[in-house]
């Protein structure tokens, strides 16, 4: 980024800071820390509980919704990319998503699923009156019905501001946000006092959270069960970059695998003071700026197998000036994914590593994009470890996070894809270990963790 836009998008910041005046109360607390449940949409307590499902079933569907993802992230990381220049895009399509969360809006409070995307900016709802709606269980907000909804005026600088893509349009700022598959939202900015309620039912309450409330919105299959979108990302617009200082702008979260058996235990999202830290072996590293997209970006020197280190060139994981390559971390990526020639590299370390083990074999068996994949009829080996040297900090993954086994049909598949453009940390690698992003300070911290045990 040349020093012109550098200086533009500060000033945005600082200003939309200011703009965005966000206020933060507790009802019962002055320290602003609270978490709410993660829904993963397998779960029981889910509105979209599959039920009875084959573990290939589950797999086979995680790999659509991670292959979707990443289409996403391919096709925006272009410097060409059709991008139109008026229309925010969200990497979150109509149903490739993992987590919900429930969250309640207005006055007086109304109850709505959103899923969250830490790839998003802007949070949005279906709103009234609809041009035209996706089908929805819950009744459609209204703003009409809640006494502190309000519309952002056109003179507003949000509003004059094209970085975020709002303009104004009848008198509303308005937006339009387009996502891979052909679906679309369309509508205007507007404040309304958000509250989350935590598992003890105490709630925080966010007054004038800047927020869109979509009148058009085509080609969602939502099911009927979410209500828009929670954008989580490195933006100023996002839902955590408004929370501001008084929750020292971080979140934080501590996956469980939802594919591994009795995985009923839930997951928080995690905001400010509560995050859950235990003993002293944080580590972190810095986020690095991805220009356009706002993702979480992260500096990868090298990768590990089993403590051998693969000795990758300084510059194998940093973004070209086309826009290809760079890291990132997306929870909303399912596998991880290496750049195809760095891929190649890792891919010959991990057949080095199983050659020993005679009663292995190569099979196709395992659902696209995984490549690596064997036959284990004997059963399963010691899988090996593996730790991603990044800037500062070493992130080992525990070798049931390396892959993903099969047990009933007795294979296994590396949980690691090639990609031809961006590298990703994907949710499966990030089982077990807590993730805080300290947007404040500008790092992702990680420890290690046992993520049932309520972190
Ligand atoms: C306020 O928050 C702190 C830290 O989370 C907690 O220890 C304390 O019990 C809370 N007080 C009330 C009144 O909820
Ligand atoms: C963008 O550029 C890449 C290579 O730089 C090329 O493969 C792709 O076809 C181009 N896409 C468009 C839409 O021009
Ligand atoms: C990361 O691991 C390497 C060994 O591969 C070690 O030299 C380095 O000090 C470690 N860094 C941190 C921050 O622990």
């Amino acid at each position: 980024m040349d020093s012109h836009q550098y200086f533009l998008s500060l000033v945005s910041l600082i200003f939309l800071i200011l703009v965005l005046n966000l206020q933060l109360i507790t009802s019962s607390n002055k320290t602003a820390s609270f978490r709410v449940k993660l829904i993963h949409r397998d779960s029981p307590e889910s509105p979209l509980y599959p039920g009875a499902m084959t573990f290939r079933e589950r797999v086979d569907r995680y790999m659509k919704i991670s292959q979707s993802r990443v289409s996403y992230w391919k096709s925006i990381s272009m410097q060409n990319s059709t991008m139109q220049p008026n229309m925010m895009r969200g990497p979150v399509g109509s149903n490739a998503f993992q987590y919900l969360i429930l969250i309640e809006i207005g006055t007086p409070r109304k109850s709505f699923y959103l899923v969250l995307d830490t790839g998003s900016s802007l949070t949005w709802i279906q709103c009234k009156p609809c041009q035209e709606c996706f089908e929805q269980w819950t009744p459609i907000y209204d703003p009409i019905e809640s006494k502190t909804f309000q519309k952002v005026p056109c003179d507003n600088p949000l509003c004059e501001k094209t970085q975020n893509r709002f303009t104004c349009k009848n008198q509303q700022c308005s937006y339009t946000m387009g996502y891979l598959d052909d679906s679309l939202t369309q509508g205007y900015a507007a404040r309304e006092t958000f509250h989350l309620k935590d598992e003890h039912g105490v709630y925080t309450h966010m007054s004038d959270v800047l927020f869109g409330c979509s009148n058009l919105n085509q080609g969602f299959r939502s099911g009927g069960v979410y209500a828009g979108i929670m954008g989580l990302n490195i933006n100023p617009i996002s839902f955590i970059s408004q929370m501001g200082s008084l929750i020292m702008r971080r979140f934080s979260y501590c996956l469980i695998n939802p594919l591994s058996p009795g995985s009923a235990k839930v997951s928080y999202l995690k905001f400010g003071l509560d995050m859950g830290y235990i003993g002293g072996a944080v580590q972190t590293t810095p986020f690095v700026k991805i220009p356009r997209i706002d993702a979480y970006g992260l500096n990868l020197l090298d990768i590990s197998i089993n403590n051998e280190r693969l000795h990758f060139p300084p510059d194998t994981f940093k973004l070209k000036p086309s826009g290809f390559g760079g890291y990132i971390i997306d929870s909303g990526s399912i596998l991880s994914y290496i750049d195809t020639i760095a891929y190649t590299t890792l891919e010959a370390e991990f057949i080095r590593y199983f050659k020993p083990f005679k009663q292995l074999e190569r099979t196709k068996k395992c659902p696209e994009p995984m490549k690596l994949c064997y036959d284990a009829p004997m059963g399963f080996p010691l899988f090996p470890s593996m730790t991603y040297h990044f800037q500062g900090a070493n992130l080992t993954i525990a070798p049931e996070n390396v892959f993903v086994p099969f047990h009933k049909e007795k294979y296994f598949g590396l949980a690691i894809a090639p990609f031809g453009g961006k590298s990703i940390l994907g949710s499966y690698q990030q089982h077990n270990t807590i993730f805080t992003y300290d947007i404040g300070s500008n790092v992702l911290a990680f420890v290690g963790a046992d993520c049932s045990k309520d972190y």
